[in-house]
């Protein structure tokens, strides 16, 4: 394949974008989220496959999935586990595939348990507080390396 093939993974409770919070998260569904970044993918010549899970160990294999298949970039929103997960943290150490950390949200800006991300140290760079946009940017920043 010839395309740069990005893993756009996202973590718990993103299947409910769109009615989860939207006065946090905005109104926009995951759906319509992978429907800009296939739109946007197609013009930057790279090939995005969108995926959710709430399981931890799945974002863990999808990692690992991700250098078997010499993935150009993960993208990867981990909600909650961002917060908590050392097992992510190890995965995005263990491979070599650069992984853009996302959030919708400024995690920053909220309380202070989401002020510490275990993923953060490990992520080539983190683009949030852009609501759906923050997708659409790590896409672009993706396409320039
Ligand atoms: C989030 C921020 C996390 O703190 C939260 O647990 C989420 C969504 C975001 O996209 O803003 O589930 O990752």
């Amino acid at each position: 394949m010839s395309e740069k093939l990005v893993l756009v993974l996202n973590g718990p409770n993103l299947n409910a974008l769109g009615t989860r919070e939207p006065e946090i998260y905005g109104s926009v569904t995951l759906d319509a989220i992978g429907h800009a970044l296939d739109q946007r993918a197609s013009v930057l010549q790279m090939t995005v496959e969108n995926r959710q899970t709430n399981h931890e160990g799945v974002l863990v294999d999808w990692l690992h999935e991700a250098q078997a298949r010499g993935a150009h970039a993960v993208l990867l929103n981990a909600g909650a586990y961002t917060h908590t997960s050392i097992a992510l943290l190890d995965a995005i150490k263990a491979i070599t595939v650069p992984v853009i950390e996302i959030h919708l949200s400024n995690p920053h800006a909220r309380e202070a348990f989401r002020h510490t991300s275990w993923i953060a140290s490990a992520a080539k760079g983190t683009i949030a507080g852009f609501g759906a946009d923050s997708y659409l940017l790590a896409l672009e920043a993706a396409s320039r390396f």
